[in-house]
């Protein structure tokens, strides 16, 4: 009975079956092995173009002889909170490089970016009194996102009221923000932006976002997810755009991205970021990165910082890549990061093509609404660093033939 409610009223099984006739819902492909460039799916071995950990440091024998002994050292969990039991020694030491890189006063990790980016937002925005001196009231505060922003930024301002505490500009439109702005003199406001967007992999005005912020007084935040340790250094792309990154008020980046393991941190003045180990929510009540993998990921960041030649060479390999897209007439993001989407267009072809391409033994992702726009579907890659050659080669053999087939 309970059961039929929640099937009928609740709406879950039209949902379910259309979903799954659709093509919406299904289960997720089980792997047999490390998720990295190939995995093992169903007996077969799958060339993987899905991939967010693009430099596939988690197959690399040295860190993974790193992780595993720190995981003798230091166990596998904190198991308790930051506040009461503490952290790790990693953590500190994590916490202490990403400031040292980022130009910032202090850090505090959180197990993942999403979490990181709900408790800046909650931190922001919350009111606590702990006793007649200790208290804090920022509910009158207000957010100012891109409308491209993660769903992680949309979901953490969700519970404020939209056109009172949330406002929104279109996207990487520095004249709109200062539009928006002028409508909120005197307000306490953090304009929310990324510095990549892993929507269309356009990079933001960050210098000229962070201008229009000093002029009206308000506070920035940059989610720098998809750009730490990728662009900022001169000889790299978009280094203008990334040159005045350390002059925004907070940064959040995450580490399942360029470092490829898992957790986030957000990075801001000394005394707003400790108070925000009580004031976030998302660092006090939930588990905290794993002490292997803190350990980890800053050894991957020391290697990175120390080897630029590694980002170097895939950023050479990621631009031949997009050339030889554009040079097959592909239409592609107009903004060249390491970020790529082909366009398909009719979300029905996009079913073809994730399909085809499953058939020939490659898993590309394939977005389609309500990922993006209806009708507007894509296929986004991000290069996996150990693709070689040869699996590149078969990529495009496929692609070439599917677009044929499919007509996109
Ligand atoms: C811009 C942006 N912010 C935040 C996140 C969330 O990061 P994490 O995977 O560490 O939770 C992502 C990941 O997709 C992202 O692209």
């Amino acid at each position: 009975m309970v059961e039929s409610i929640l099937r009928e009223e609740w709406g879950f099984r039209t949902f379910f079956e259309a979903g799954t006739q659709g093509g919406f819902l299904y289960d997720p492909p089980i792997m047999d092995s490390a998720a990295g460039p190939v995995y093992e799916y169903a007996g077969r071995s799958i060339t993987n173009f899905s991939g967010i950990n693009f430099l596939n440091w988690h197959q690399d024998p040295d860190i993974l002889i790193h992780f595993f002994d720190n995981s003798l050292r230091y166990g596998l969990v904190t198991g308790g909170s930051r506040m009461t039991q503490g952290i790790s020694r990693p953590h500190a030491q994590l916490e202490e490089l990403v400031c040292r890189l980022t130009g910032k006063e202090r850090g505090l990790t959180f197990a993942s970016g999403l979490l990181a980016n709900i408790g800046f937002v909650h931190a922001m925005s919350s009111a606590l009194r702990l006793d007649k001196h200790c208290r804090i009231d920022n509910r009158d505060a207000c957010f100012v996102l891109d409308r491209d922003s993660h769903w992680s930024l949309w979901k953490a301002v969700q519970h404020l009221p939209y056109g009172k505490q949330v406002f929104s500009f279109r996207h990487n439109d520095v004249g709109h923000l200062r539009q928006v702005l002028n409508k909120l003199p005197n307000r306490k406001a953090v304009v929310i932006i990324e510095s990549v967007y892993s929507s269309d992999g356009s990079v933001g005005p960050i210098a000229e976002i962070l201008d229009v912020c000093r002029e009206h007084g308000v506070l920035s935040f940059v989610d720098d997810a998809n750009g730490f340790l990728v662009y900022g250094p001169k000889n790299r792309p978009f280094a203008t755009e990334f040159a005045r990154l350390p002059d925004a008020t907070f940064i959040m980046t995450s580490f399942s991205k360029t470092v490829g393991l898992e957790g986030g941190i957000l990075l801001g003045p000394r005394d707003v970021i400790m108070a925000f180990e009580l004031l976030s929510g998302t660092s006090m009540f939930t588990a905290a990165i794993q002490p292997p993998t803190a350990a980890t990921i800053h050894r991957i960041i020391r290697l990175l910082h120390d080897n630029p030649s590694i980002m170097d060479q895939y950023l050479v390999r990621v631009a031949a890549f997009r050339q030889r897209l554009s040079g097959r007439g592909y239409r592609l993001n107009p903004t060249p990061s390491y970020i790529t989407s082909i366009m398909i267009g009719s979300d029905t072809k996009a079913i073809a093509v994730r399909k085809a391409f499953l058939a020939a033994n490659m898993n590309v992702p394939v977005f389609r609404y309500p990922a993006v726009k209806p009708n507007q579907a894509l296929m986004r890659v991000i290069l996996n660093r150990s693709h070689s050659d040869a699996q590149i080669d078969a990529f495009f053999e496929t692609l070439d033939r599917i677009r044929s087939e499919v007509k996109f």
